[in-house]
């Protein structure tokens, strides 16, 4: 089996159900539960918190507070303003006040029964519209500008202003948060956790338990999802679980229930957007002004970088000459929305995306035209608005090739056809592309560690500072040991990622896990090849090789040989049993940092991509007039992973980033009431795509012969950009309403584009028919899509 093919790591493990998550750990007999008491209010001063009676309920074995903790009362990654547990004051409904550890679940969820707090409510902002009003931003706003936006719009032919709103979105991990804390001798504290941030989880228990780091070892065998949701909030569930297990002196585990995870976790960010554009008679976009404005929830999290990674995305695929974007945060009483897939770009995205498709509407022009006419150029109008140059664009080629195989202007005119037949039913198209910057926006974060073992009997175990969420790292990563080596897989295991193996990592996130801990794992192996070459030469020598040399060592077919004598071989165990003997060291770290990458935040200028991934998606709805509910007939999809790692991986990250993104964009709704509860906070009213949501035509295919020279193995990253390929599906959609109305109005429109959300903008179009034809006249140029 190529290295290429290898079958995803837990492939079995999952579908037999042993491969080991968190809450099949057992620590031993002394192990206890956990329960995390959760503020039901969104925002309110704590005036009491009486547990005496709780305490009494038999098997419970501690209950703390904030006052309980040892060492600093924080969780806050980035800005230390996160408390660990709630102190004098909540400010979300879901936020942690009380921990309880017991024997049992049910004397656990008895004793919360029991305890009593006492809350004086207080003023709680809820919408994102009430914190734009109240000027509750969290930082400073943070510009990125090119030219002049505001005169050029002034000057431009033709002129188009909006809003868009976008929705927030819940992970939907199948494992919910989770984390075993087990003591250790003295102040030791081992965490088994679902965590994308290992090293960070290390940092947060040590800082909760005043500790330092090297007496705090956390592991992660796996997680069973995360899409960002574990990339910091997964340390707050290792940090109560620490803190109980302190307290007991024994194992304690936390596995939250669905929808306490739902309620107490952040998620996507909510986003208000308000743009204005000026673009000529073709269609050329000539200028473009954004305000993105997210709502952060009720601390910082990583709101900032996702609000800045929203604004590097502002103008996907699109040169445009003069652009002024902006982005701010704002404080609301809701739970801290964090990191979820595409990292603020979906965000930043979908409002040109919408602002192109209305370009196209206004002109009465195939939008997917329009967007070409705007793409990035290949040697020039290439110049990204913070200054990057967009080199290496395969815009114009993966368009090329997808409009054929979709057969997109053949099945344009059959939907018109469709549509002129068909007065209860009507079907949209839409084509839309993505181009996602790989790198993480903080420049130090792009880095990675590596430990690689061989042991004497030839095995080989790799360690590196990666997590395994699912997207198939560990795969990959053996997949590259395996070629660097020249091994069989079989021979190779990747360990689970231990912060005792390999210190200060960054998070697997921004898709750059396979980018970063493949090169490190790739350097570490590269020191060992140096370190065996001369045992190779001396021990091919002994077997009748007449000149081996360094250089011409090759490690391959899981032997060595020299390139001239390829037929005269040294097993790799047998090689590897030499250099033990010759006293030559088996072990060896290695390292990698992202070259030539940097952003300086005040100018809104710099480099702060390596490359970019590209994609493209067509997508056909057929939306039944009615009822406003849709199906989604065809997606094709033409994506670019450089080399693939792994086909079948790239593939299946490819489906599936589209398929949640299409959740996002359709029926994922989020609601809160009046008081800043959640509404949609289990599966019964959270609705995720299923399987009878795929496209019932699905073509995904990978953009072949496109190396991604500089990077592992000319491979690129997977994980994100193909999320945002749904807008195909979105977009789709809002043409299928425009049809309604026969392309004449723009459609009422947002984000998710639910049945009624879908609904309500045709029936804004019928009334708008029935005034114009009252009134008898054109007005639509004057008209704005949205409120
Ligand atoms: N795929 C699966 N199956 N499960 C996940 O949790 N997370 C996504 C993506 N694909 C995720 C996934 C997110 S948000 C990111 S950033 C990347 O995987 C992280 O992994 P990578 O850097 O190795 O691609
Ligand atoms: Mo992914 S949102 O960068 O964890």
């Amino acid at each position: 089996m190529k290295a290429h093919d290898l079958r995803h790591d837990s492939a079995t493990g999952h579908v037999t159900g042993r491969s080991v998550y968190v809450n099949d750990m057992e620590a031993g007999p002394g192990q206890l539960v956990a329960r995390v008491v959760y503020s039901k209010h969104a925002h309110a001063r704590i005036t009491d918190i009486d547990f005496r009676e709780a305490a009494g309920v038999p098997g419970v074995a501690a209950i703390i507070t904030a006052k309980d903790i040892p060492g600093k009362n924080q969780m806050g990654p980035v800005v230390h303003d996160e408390p660990c547990l709630a102190e004098g004051e909540v400010s979300f409904a879901g936020q942690a006040v009380v921990l309880i550890a017991s024997e049992t679940e049910e004397a656990a969820l008895e004793a919360e029964r029991l305890i009593r707090i006492e809350y004086i409510p207080l003023d709680a902002v809820l919408t994102l519209r009430d914190a734009i009003a109240k000027n509750n931003l969290i930082a400073p706003p943070r510009y990125i500008r090119s030219g002049d936006a505001a005169s050029a719009i002034e000057k431009a032919p033709l002129k188009l202003e909006g809003m868009l709103e976008t929705g927030a979105q819940e992970h939907w991990y199948l494992e919910t948060q989770s984390a075993l804390a087990v003591p250790g001798e003295g102040r030791e504290m081992t965490i088994c956790a679902s965590s994308q941030n290992p090293s960070e989880t290390q940092a947060i228990v040590a800082e909760v338990l005043g500790i330092p780091r090297n007496e705090v070892d956390v592991e992660v065998r796996r997680m069973g999802g995360a899409f960002g949701g574990k990339e910091t909030q997964a340390n707050h569930v290792a940090a109560w679980a620490a803190l109980l297990a302190n307290a007991t002196g024994r194992p304690v585990k936390i596995h939250l229930f669905r929808d306490d995870d739902q309620i107490m976790t952040g998620k996507r960010h909510r986003f208000l957007s308000k743009y204005r554009t000026g673009f000529d008679e073709e269609g050329r976009i000539l200028a473009y002004e954004v305000e993105l404005n997210s709502d952060a929830g009720a601390a910082t999290d990583l709101s900032l970088a996702i609000l800045e990674r929203a604004m590097f995305h502002a103008e996907n695929a699109y040169y445009i000459p003069d652009i002024s974007i902006t982005g701010r945060a704002y404080r609301t009483n809701l739970p801290s929305n964090t990191a979820f897939r595409g990292f603020g770009g979906p965000q930043g995205m979908a409002v040109i995306e919408n602002a192109v498709d209305r370009i196209a509407r206004l002109l009465k022009k195939d939008a997917a035209s329009i967007r070409k006419l705007n793409f990035y150029g290949i040697d020039e109008r290439n110049q990204a608005p913070y200054g990057e140059l967009i080199l290496n664009n395969r815009l114009h080629v993966i368009y090329k090739r997808l409009l054929l195989s979709s057969k997109y202007e053949e099945r344009r005119a059959e939907i018109d056809i469709f549509n002129g037949r068909h007065r209860w039913k009507k079907r949209g198209l839409a084509l839309t592309p993505v181009k996602f910057g790989i790198s993480f926006t903080t420049a130090f974060l792009n880095q990675a560690g590596a430990l690689v073992n061989i042991y004497k009997d030839g095995t080989i175990q790799v360690n590196h500072g990666g997590t395994e969420m699912g997207q198939g790292l560990q795969t990959k990563i053996l997949g590259i040991a395996a070629a660097e080596f020249g091994v069989s897989a079989r021979h190779i295991k990747v360990s689970a990622t231990n912060t005792s193996k390999v210190p200060n990592t960054s998070a697997t996130a921004a898709s750059s896990g396979s980018d970063l801990n493949g090169m490190a794992v790739k350097n570490a192996i590269d020191t060992l090849k140096a370190r065996l070459k001369p045992v190779a030469c001396a021990e091919l020598l002994k077997a009748g090789a007449k000149d081996p040399y360094h250089d011409g060592i090759v490690f391959a077919e899981d032997a060595v040989f020299a390139t001239d004598e390829p037929e005269i071989r040294i097993s790799f165990p047998e090689l590897v049993m030499a250099a033990y003997l010759a006293q030559v060291s088996l072990s060896a770290t290695g390292f990698y940092k992202t070259p030539g990458i940097h952003y300086n935040r005040e100018t809104g200028r710099g480099n702060p991509f390596y490359y970019y991934a590209y994609g493209m998606a067509v997508s056909e709805v057929e939306v039944d007039v009615l009822t406003g509910m849709y199906r989604l007939l065809r997606s094709d999809i033409l994506h670019d992973v450089g080399d693939s790692l792994n086909e079948a991986i790239d593939i299946g990250q490819i489906q599936g980033g589209f398929i949640q993104g299409v959740g996002w964009c359709t029926t994922e709704e989020i609601k809160w009431d009046d008081n800043g509860r959640l509404l949609s906070h289990s599966p019964d009213t959270y609705k995720i795509p299923t399987v009878s949501d795929i496209p019932e035509v699905f073509n995904v295919e990978l953009l072949r012969d496109h190396p991604n020279e500089g990077t592992i193995r000319k491979s690129k990253a997977v994980g994100e950009p193909p999320f945002m390929l749904a807008f195909s599906v979105w977009l789709a959609i809002k043409d299928a309403i425009s049809a309604t109305g026969g392309h004449r109005f723009e459609p009422h429109f947002s984000l998710p584009a639910t049945a009624e959300v879908v609904l309500l903008s045709i029936e804004e179009i019928s009334n708008r028919i029935k005034n114009r034809n009252e009134m008898n006249q054109s007005t639509f140029n004057k008209e704005e899509g949205n409120p």
